[in-house]
């Protein structure tokens, strides 16, 4: 079967100044060859220390920074064709209130990647819109409300919604529980799990928190300084972790996979 999303040596960096813009240019490599790859419909949790390059790569991936190396994503080579690639891959990212524009209805916003990317009639986009609101768990009133009139959890199904609209195959889901608090995150990992389950989406879920990601993931990889350390099932990771990495990153989460992980985990 073909990969949905294939990474193959990509290498990222950063350059920056030693003294604002008159300063040394200074190359500052973040990812070292990553190899990642993720089946349709499959979840993969992306876990490591702050800095170590995860969100680096999960832009990588969405095409919103220079990388070296190749990325293909769901049979199309990133660098091809923009407007379809927003049919395969989407992101929800860790601020809700930053990601939405304050001034437009939940409707606007949740039809605007559809009206950007030139998909459907008026029509047929604001049908969208009243599916893509159920899918979120919100009933379509909900087209009319600000984001001021959003609860944070709210606010994160109106981005979950904007990244579904076009359908994609593949969503990249950076932090996107971490900055919620424990019963809104579980809510929202939650949703996350049916829509893996009722759409078959796949899904790179980016987080600092093992927890979750052994609730949420199929497999897992651990990156350290910009390099996969291990890969695995979730079971295999944490059961039986490899990399000595792995092992101090567990041992530093506090509560053993307990409260959202194994008792829930079917
Ligand atoms: N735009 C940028 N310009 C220069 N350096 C950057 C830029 N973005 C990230 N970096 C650096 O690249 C490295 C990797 O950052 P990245 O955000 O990918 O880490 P992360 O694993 O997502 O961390 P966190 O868990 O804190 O979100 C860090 O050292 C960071 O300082
Ligand atoms: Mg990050």
């Amino acid at each position: 079967m073909e990969n949905l999303l294939s990474v193959r040596e990509v290498c990222c960096g950063y350059v920056t100044r030693s003294l604002g813009s008159f300063g040394r240019r200074i190359e500052k490599p973040v990812l070292h060859g990553i190899n990642l790859e993720i089946a349709p419909g499959e979840i993969v949790g992306l876990v490591g220390e702050s800095g170590c390059g995860k969100t680096t790569l999960g832009n990588c991936v969405l095409g919103l920074v220079d990388y070296s190396g190749d990325i293909i994503i769901d049979g199309l080579r990133r660098g091809t064709n923009r407007r379809d690639m927003a049919r395969r891959v989407q992101a929800v990212f860790q601020d809700p209130s930053a990601s939405l524009n304050p001034a437009w209805k939940a409707g606007r916003i949740l039809e605007e990647p559809l009206r950007i990317n030139r998909m459907g009639s008026g029509a047929e986009r604001r049908r969208r819109v009243d599916e893509v609101l159920e899918l979120v768990g919100l009933d379509p009133s909900y087209k009319n409300r600000g984001v001021h009139e959003l609860s944070v959890g709210q606010k994160q199904r109106i981005c979950i919604g904007c990244a579904l609209a076009p359908r994609p195959r593949l969503i990249i889901a950076d932090e996107a529980v971490s900055a919620l608090d424990v019963s809104v995150g579980a809510q929202i990992l939650n949703l996350f799990r049916e829509l893996h389950q009722n759409l078959g989406l796949g899904m790179l879920f980016i987080s600092h928190n093992l927890n979750l990601v052994y609730y949420l993931c199929d497999r897992i990889a651990v990156m350290k300084d910009g390099r996969i350390v291990e890969q695995g099932s979730a079971e295999e990771v944490y059961g039986n972790p490899r990399a000595p990495y792995t092992r101090a990153l567990l041992e530093a989460v506090p509560a053993p996979p307990g409260q959202l992980g194994a008792a829930t985990r079917g």
